[in-house]
């Protein structure tokens, strides 16, 4: 029996095989993402790989200096070859939530700008609908609770009893990188992702949220009995 920390660094490691001399990089955020920066760091040194990278949050960018990876900027690095990154919820089609790590618009700015993405897990995040984790809303900090009222409607037009709740830790409301706050909204089981998606895509003071429709090219799952893909 394998603990969840042997499966993050298994899927890690196997994700960081898949990059190629050369190549840009996009890096996730979280602690499967974190396996998979340490494993790629390890490979530039041994195998004296030339990378960019690009990273998904400040706290990947400190990580990724640490171990010796090149970082760009997303404006500088162009056409990204591949992005590795990790999920809370991988549903059918590869549909995700992400966001559980509050870095959800930049890693979506890096997904839409990669080549390819492969979203890295343990078994336990695969589920046969989205909805059970509460799904993350990067709303601006700036009338935020009147912002969260219309979210909790357009998503009650969309089929979906929402309850936002404001993300906080240690009693202190978190703060994204660019500054925004984040709603946690528990939606129960999400029928219709898409549907969802555009209503809360034209919500003013919404600025994303964690589904990430169609933007997996595959998915490394790490499970007991070692590694597997499983595609869209
Ligand atoms: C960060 C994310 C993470 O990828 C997601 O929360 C999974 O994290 P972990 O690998 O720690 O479970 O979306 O915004």
């Amino acid at each position: 029996m394998t603990t969840a920390d042997e499966q993050k660094r298994a899927v890690g490691e196997a994700a960081a095989a898949l990059v190629e001399d050369g190549m840009t990089v996009g890096l996730g955020t979280g602690s499967t993402a974190a396996q998979m920066v340490r494993a790629l760091g390890m490979r530039v040194k041994t195998e004296r790989l030339r990378l960019r990278c690009v990273a998904t949050s400040d706290a990947t960018a400190a990580l990724g200096v640490g171990v010796g990876l090149d970082l760009v900027e997303l404006d500088a690095a162009g056409r990204i070859d591949l992005t590795l990154d990790g999920a809370d919820e991988i549903g059918p089609d590869l549909a995700l939530l992400k966001g559980g790590g509050a870095a959800l618009l930049r890693e979506k700015l890096v997904w839409e700008a990669s080549r390819r993405c492969i979203v890295i897990s343990d078994a336990s995040k695969v589920v046969g609908r989205l909805g059970r984790f509460p799904l993350p809303v990067e709303v601006v900090a700036f009338g935020h609770a009147s912002t969260a009222t219309r979210l909790a409607a357009a998503a009650r037009e969309a089929g979906i009893t929402a309850e936002p709740r404001l993300r906080a830790h240690q009693g202190a409301t978190v703060s994204t990188d660019g500054g925004n706050v984040i709603y946690d909204v528990s939606c129960g089981v999400i029928p219709e992702p898409a549907r969802l998606a555009a209503a809360l895509d034209h919500i003013t003071g919404v600025v994303e949220h964690g589904l990430f429709l169609k933007l997996a090219d595959g998915a490394l799952i790490a499970g007991p009995e070692g590694v597997r893909w499983l595609h869209g």
